[in-house]
């Protein structure tokens, strides 16, 4: 008994801290999943059935981009991947034939190089004459030099408007034949950080800076993004042309980074936790997919699944939109525009 009266207390506080201990993980553990939660954004809302659908994105076989084709495939659609690399292609094309039979095919394109650009063009139009869903994903970001494309433009915007602003161009006349037809650009938030140097667009007289090269392009997404809706509105086109920010995602998109295979490992647990996973990072692009048409903000900039307002109004102005398309037909030699 007295033993017993004498262990008593050193138990109880034996059995307090354990259910502190306890009290403490579960608190640590809520406090991580609502964080992860609100990392990673908001959610597709529904899905269509998009069975005699045909959709491209370019950049499909990583990152944001494959994610996109999964789900894309998984609701039907015929998914083209356009990317530069056959066989990176070509894996990603195989993945998703196990999803689903026959439901993708990897055709070569080169945002970089204006030719590839038009093979690509002519290639799809002559197996397809309807076009569904543009999903403008590819990208490459904060390249560390200036590094010209084969055309001459500074790498970032020669690869995310330049490529993007002729390959849409070209399957205009096959989105126009296909009804309730959307574009979709995956453009960024570093849109807010710098502006567009319409006189000096690939940094020849002024000193290059790569993550200004990178918000520019990013930039001209979004100004390409209205100018297009622009047209299609003017020439009453039953088409829509949308932009978003996919948030920060843990991607391929730095792995050009100096030490990145040194310090992406170091840094992969903070990475998983602070980053979207790539499935959440295609959630945007999947709602502007799956929204029905006539919700579908046309012209506006998504993020989180919903429109959300730009953030740089001395350069995203209807003036700067109308410049941008005007050189732009110019410099990728473009006979006819939308
Ligand atoms: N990750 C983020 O945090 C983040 C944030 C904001 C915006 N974004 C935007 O999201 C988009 C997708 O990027 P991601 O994060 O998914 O990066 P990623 O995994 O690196 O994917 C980029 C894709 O673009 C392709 N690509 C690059 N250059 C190309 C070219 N010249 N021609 C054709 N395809 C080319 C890549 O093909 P290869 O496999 O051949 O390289 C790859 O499939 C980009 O437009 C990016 O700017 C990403």
């Amino acid at each position: 008994m007295n033993q017993e009266a004498d262990t008593h207390p050193i138990g109880s506080t034996h059995s307090c801290c354990c259910s502190l201990y306890y009290y403490g993980v579960a608190v640590a553990i809520i406090l991580l999943i609502i964080l992860k939660k609100w990392v990673n954004g908001g959610k597709v809302s529904k899905r269509r059935d998009l069975s005699n659908e045909v959709i491209i994105v370019t950049g499909g076989n990583s990152g944001i981009g494959f994610e996109t084709c999964k789900d894309l495939v998984r609701n039907g659609a015929q998914v083209v991947l356009a990317t530069r690399n056959q066989q990176r292609g070509q894996n990603a094309v195989n993945e998703l034939n196990k999803i689903r039979p026959n439901s993708s095919e990897f055709m070569k394109l080169d945002l970089s190089d204006l030719t590839s650009v038009r093979m690509f063009a002519n290639e799809f139009k002559s197996k397809y004459n309807k076009l569904n869903c543009l999903i403008n994903n590819a990208g490459i970001m904060a390249i560390f030099t200036c590094v010209l494309t084969k055309d001459g433009f500074e790498s970032q915007i020669g690869t995310n408007h330049f490529g993007h602003f002729l390959l849409t161009n070209l399957l205009f006349d096959v989105l126009k034949q296909t009804p309730q037809f959307r574009i979709i650009n995956v453009s960024s938030r570093a849109h807010q950080r710098h502006s567009i140097n319409f006189d000096d667009i690939n940094f020849s007289n002024t000193p290059y800076q790569k993550f200004a090269a990178y918000s520019a392009s990013k930039l001209a997404n979004i100004l390409f993004t209205q100018e297009l809706q622009k047209k299609f509105d003017a020439k009453k086109l039953n088409g829509k042309a949308i932009c978003l920010h996919p948030g920060v995602v843990r991607t391929e998109l730095a792995s050009h980074f100096p030490y990145y295979n040194i310090v992406y490992p170091i840094l992969y647990p903070i990475a998983l936790l602070l980053l979207k996973s790539p499935e959440a990072g295609a959630q945007t692009t999947l709602q502007c997919v799956h929204e029905d048409f006539n919700n579908l903000e046309s012209g506006k900039y998504y993020v989180d699944c919903k429109v959300h307002p730009t953030n740089n109004k001395k350069t995203l102005t209807v003036q700067n939109a109308e410049r941008l398309w005007d050189m732009s037909v110019k410099l990728v030699k473009l006979e006819q525009s939308i």
